[in-house]
């Protein structure tokens, strides 16, 4: 009788043992589940791409408050400056490592003749920017300024010409007015302008947008026309031109398709632009700051979505040029909200939050990733207009969530890329989901890991455990931007609400190290 109940209780012993193993198990396939698993290859004889510089490059129209009242106030302005050139503006830009501008447009390029932009400030001519607000343009920053504007800056001047109102004439003279070393009539009135060396010159793009503001062109018409005017693009005194055929809006693959085909054997690279914004209305685009979730979301699966619009428009460069000798060069990208309230609605001033901050972040991680291809990128505009990296008033100058994450991924130029296999949790909204984690690693010259994440997720944290192979961590350091709202932002009074901060939540391990995200943010860690 005994026996026979010790062996009912080992029994019931045995079942609740049986229990809680099951239990135990569930608990940590579960948290195998939700644990964020991050393989970087780190090996140092990989023959992966390296991120060009060029990638975190920017775009400055004659926009708005970008050029006038942005970088241009003019010599005799109290704010402090150089020939005209803002200090504050050019300091900021330095430290973040600018390294090419485009300019001057946009839709502007294709309205711009550059003569009128030469000489004594006061004999230009005015003219109207029809496309942005219709206000009288005066001239007065052009050609020397903007070459100026660059070399204080120390980056690569990237030009785009006039195909939609301008001559082949006009462009040949442009590039050897800037180009030409000895006599010829541009160089002659480059020299009676008062520089006598000429500039050197690499990228030059052939119009802008051609398929709507820079033409309303058919792929193939612009095809013709960009293998006409290239052809007067010429290399002048040992001055080698990347040029630069306008490209398609988003998802316009037909016209990288019919650009590829028909001229991409006389092109360097081939522009791309994609712009994102909330509400898919250009209406009523949604407010730089004041928005919920669903706003918040949107943006997110747009800026990941720069991955199938990247992907669609290698595969068909892939095609035409599988030697991969021309560049995807996306020109304009960025957020694009409704402008700000009480400013001129063709100014295109809008604010910039957190918010932008993640969508720069992913979409630079993207880049990154397919910097194979992609030889250069322009975030639109860096002044005061659309996703920009300052903003200004008066004397008063702020630098944007933006603006912090170009410095903070700085670390990543000229970089070699490394590889790496990313498994995370899903970030829900609705119905839908995106993948809660993207991220960059690269290996900079020094041998130095960098590795950019951004956790999109507004809610919750993500614990990250990342294996590093080939490479043994003995220090790590990081910097974090985040906030505690997803639309905080600097304001003038307040310009330090979101920047950067020292970031320490990660451990050492055996095989790499483990790491906390927070939600909303972007963390930037250097290993050694
Ligand atoms: O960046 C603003 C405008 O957007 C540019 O001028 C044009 O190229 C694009 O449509």
């Amino acid at each position: 009788m005994l026996t026979a109940r010790k062996t009912i209780v080992f029994n019931m012993l045995l079942f609740v043992f049986f229990l809680i193993s099951i239990k135990i198990a569930q608990a940590v396939s579960n948290r195998e589940q939700v644990m964020n698993k991050l393989v970087i290859n780190a090996w140092e004889n990989q023959k992966t791409a390296i991120i060009s510089r060029n990638i975190y490059g920017h775009f400055s129209e004659h926009l708005g408050r970008c050029i006038y009242d942005g970088y241009w106030i003019g010599e005799n302005s109290s704010i402090p400056n150089t020939r005209g050139i803002r200090n504050d503006i050019v300091n900021a830009l330095k430290r973040s490592k600018i390294p090419v501008l485009r300019w001057p447009g946009g839709c502007f390029a294709d309205e711009y003749h550059w003569k009128d932009g030469i000489g004594p400030r006061k004999n230009r001519p005015v003219m109207i920017n029809t496309h942005w607000g219709g206000v009288t343009e005066n001239n007065h920053f052009g050609t020397h300024e903007f070459l100026d504007l660059c070399e204080q800056l120390g980056c690569e001047p990237y030009i785009c010409g006039n195909v939609g109102s301008g001559t082949v004439r006009e462009m040949q003279e442009w590039v050897e007015y800037i180009t030409f070393d000895g006599k010829s009539p541009m160089a002659n009135l480059r020299r009676e302008n008062g520089r006598d060396k000429p500039w050197k010159l690499k990228y030059f793009g052939v119009g802008n947008e051609n398929w709507g503001c820079g033409g309303n062109m058919t792929p193939d018409y612009y095809a013709d026309l960009y293998r006409q005017f290239q052809t007067y693009v010429r290399n002048f005194s040992g001055n080698t031109i990347y040029k630069i055929a306008g490209g398609a809006g988003g998802d316009n693959f037909t016209w990288t398709e019919v650009l590829m085909r028909e001229a991409g054997s006389r092109m360097s690279g081939l522009s791309v632009h994609y712009y994102i914004l909330p509400t898919e209305n250009w209406g009523h685009k949604g407010s730089a700051t004041e928005f919920d979730e669903k706003e918040w979301f949107s943006i997110m699966k747009q800026a990941l979505y720069t991955d199938v619009i990247i992907a669609r428009h290698s595969a068909i460069m892939d095609r035409y040029d599988p030697e991969n000798r021309v560049g995807l060069i996306v020109d304009e990208w960025g957020t694009w909200y409704d402008v700000e309230s009480d400013t001129n609605p063709g100014f295109l001033y809008q604010q910039n939050s957190l918010r932008d901050a993640l969508a720069a972040g992913t979409m630079l991680n993207i880049f990154n990733h397919y910097c194979g291809r992609i030889k250069m990128a322009n975030i639109a505009q860096t002044v005061n207009v659309l996703q920009a990296m300052i903003l200004t008033e008066g004397e008063k100058m702020l630098l944007t969530p933006t603006y912090h994450i170009f410095e903070m991924y700085s670390v990543h130029h000229d970089a070699q890329l490394l590889s790496e296999d990313l498994q995370c949790t899903d970030y829900m909204f609705e119905e839908t989901k995106l993948p809660s984690i993207n991220c960059t690693a690269s290996r900079d010259s020094s041998g130095t890991i960098h590795v950019s994440l951004c956790n999109i997720d507004p809610h919750d944290a993500k614990e990250l455990n990342c294996e590093l192979r080939g490479h043994k961590a003995t220090k790590i350091s990081g910097r974090i931007l985040t906030a505690e709202k997803m639309n905080e932002h600097n304001t003038f009074d307040r310009p330090d609400r979101v920047k950067p901060n020292t970031f320490s939540d990660f451990d050492v391990t055996k095989t790499g190290f483990t790491t906390t995200l927070p939600p909303m943010s972007v963390v930037v860690l250097e290993i050694n």
